[in-house]
């Protein structure tokens, strides 16, 4: 596998990033998961925006290769080269503040980004979507910035840890009395005929499949309501179910060992499930690159 690295397409094994990384040592940088359909990118423009978002907020200097144009053609060669125009695929990018002596402050600002891109083919859960998954709750341990897609994941390696060792597939994180988002998902909730969700702000990321799946319930006829969960309200939600690039919608059936709702996928969730692949199917069809 080919992937890309401050200018240098080369195969993984021997890429090498410098121990001062900034990344490396203060995880001061930001990342993208975008993925790819039949060859073709979905919602690129919008993880794009949100990655130069992140950089601008990080003060983080764009360079050449951070451009968006550069950026869309340097995936789009992986995803070629690496013999990923078929099926399913996700690219993975990712900038850092660069390689620099060991100071909290910025470094100097001659200081290159960091510029890293990989792909991976991409096998969809399918059967896990169509049956539900299970999910712990835990608190949200994070920062005050979770709108910022940076590679401090620490709180959510740890979240999501703690869902596996329960035999869960997600996290599902709580601050202040309410249900902010999963490890690395958006959490949705379908209860009293409504769709909630929590609002975009500093304590979620405001993730690109949610969205996209926003709009769909719309556009299906549902009433989208952005007000967080409380933590009494999604022990009685009569769906629950999470969003993310490479988790598409899937249905959440059992929380802390107890059935949601009747313990099985809702017509809601299996709605928008459905909704979200048509899009993803069209869009791979309709799009050029
Ligand atoms: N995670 N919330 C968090 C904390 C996330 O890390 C992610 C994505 C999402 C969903 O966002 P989007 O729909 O834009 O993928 C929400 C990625 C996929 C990851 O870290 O692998």
């Amino acid at each position: 596998m080919l992937i890309f690295l401050n200018g240098e397409f080369l195969p993984r094994s021997e890429a090498k990033v410098s121990v001062d990384d900034r990344g490396f040592v203060f995880g001061d940088g930001v990342y993208e998961v975008i993925r790819a359909v039949g060859g073709r990118l979905f919602t690129a423009d919008e993880h794009l925006e949100r990655m130069e978002g992140g950089m601008r907020a990080l003060g983080i200097q764009p360079s050449e290769e951070t451009q968006r144009a550069a950026l869309l053609g340097i995936a789009r060669r992986l995803l070629r080269e690496n013999g990923l125009l078929d099926g399913e695929a996700t690219v993975y990018v990712q900038v850092t503040r660069g390689a620099a002596p060991r100071l909290h402050q910025f470094p100097p600002a001659a200081t290159r980004p960091t510029v890293y891109l990989s792909t991976a083919p991409f096998l969809p859960p399918v059967e896990i979507r169509g049956v539900g998954a299970a999910a712990i709750t835990t608190p949200d341990l994070r920062w005050s910035r979770c709108d910022l897609k940076t590679v401090n994941l620490l709180p959510n390696v740890l979240a999501k840890q703690l869902a596996v060792e329960a035999g869960a597939t997600e996290a599902i994180l709580m601050r202040d009395g309410v249900v902010t988002e999963g490890a690395s998902t958006s959490v949705f909730g379908a209860m009293d005929g409504r769709i909630r969700t929590h609002p975009a702000s500093n304590y979620i990321l405001p993730g690109i499949t949610r969205g996209v799946v926003m709009e769909l319930a719309a556009a299906l006829g549902h009433r989208v309501v952005q007000r967080p969960l409380l933590v009494e309200e999604i022990r009685r939600v009569d769906e629950l179910f999470i969003t993310g690039t490479t988790t598409d919608v899937l249905p959440i059936v059992r929380l802390d060992g107890r059935p949601v709702g009747d313990g099985r996928p809702g017509p809601v969730t299996l709605g928008l499930q459905e909704a979200l692949a048509e899009r993803m199917r069209t869009a791979a069809l309709a799009k050029p690159g």
